[in-house]
């Protein structure tokens, strides 16, 4: 059975452009719950260590800069086989392959300025979501 939670985070620009409510709104009309909830500024370190597993890719340090660039919200939402119903709604990491009508399609700049992160498995998502959460011993 795969399972009922995924992590996400609203990015910096889409923070800063006012789409925090227009996203929430999103996840919530597709059938999420929001379980968790926080708005934070990222230090460098907990940047860096968040996308160490991109630290051989090209757009590490850029990824690093542009996610300290300004406040983010991070969030564990529910639903039935979370994590593939999530990835769903937010669409093609490149927004310009992105469906209409997904989360990255509406909000996002471009590939890396992307509106939104979501976890890659339920594996990631406990990681993750115990990452911005470590009080939290389920979610
Ligand atoms: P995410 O982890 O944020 O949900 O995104 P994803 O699985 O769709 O994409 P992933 O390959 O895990 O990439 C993580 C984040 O890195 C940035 N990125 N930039 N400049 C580029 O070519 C590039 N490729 C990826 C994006 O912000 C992406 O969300
Ligand atoms: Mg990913």
């Amino acid at each position: 059975m795969n399972g009922d939670f995924t992590f996400t985070i609203i990015k910096p620009r889409a923070v800063a452009k006012g789409y925090i409510g227009p996203i929430l709104n999103k996840i919530q009309e597709a059938g999420f719950g929001i379980s968790s909830l926080k708005m934070i500024q990222l230090a460098r370190p907990e940047a860096e260590a968040f996308y160490a597993v991109h630290k051989e890719r090209p757009f590490y340090q850029s990824l690093v800069d542009f996610m300290v660039s300004g406040p983010i919200v991070v969030a564990v939402v529910q639903k039935e086989n979370a994590v593939e119903n999530y990835r769903k709604l937010i669409g093609a990491t490149n927004p310009a392959e992105a469906e209409e009508g997904t989360i990255r399609k509406l909000y996002a700049e471009s590939i890396e300025a992307n509106a939104v992160h979501g976890s890659d498995s339920d594996e990631n998502a406990a990681i993750e979501a115990s990452f911005f959460f470590p009080s939290k011993d389920r979610f």
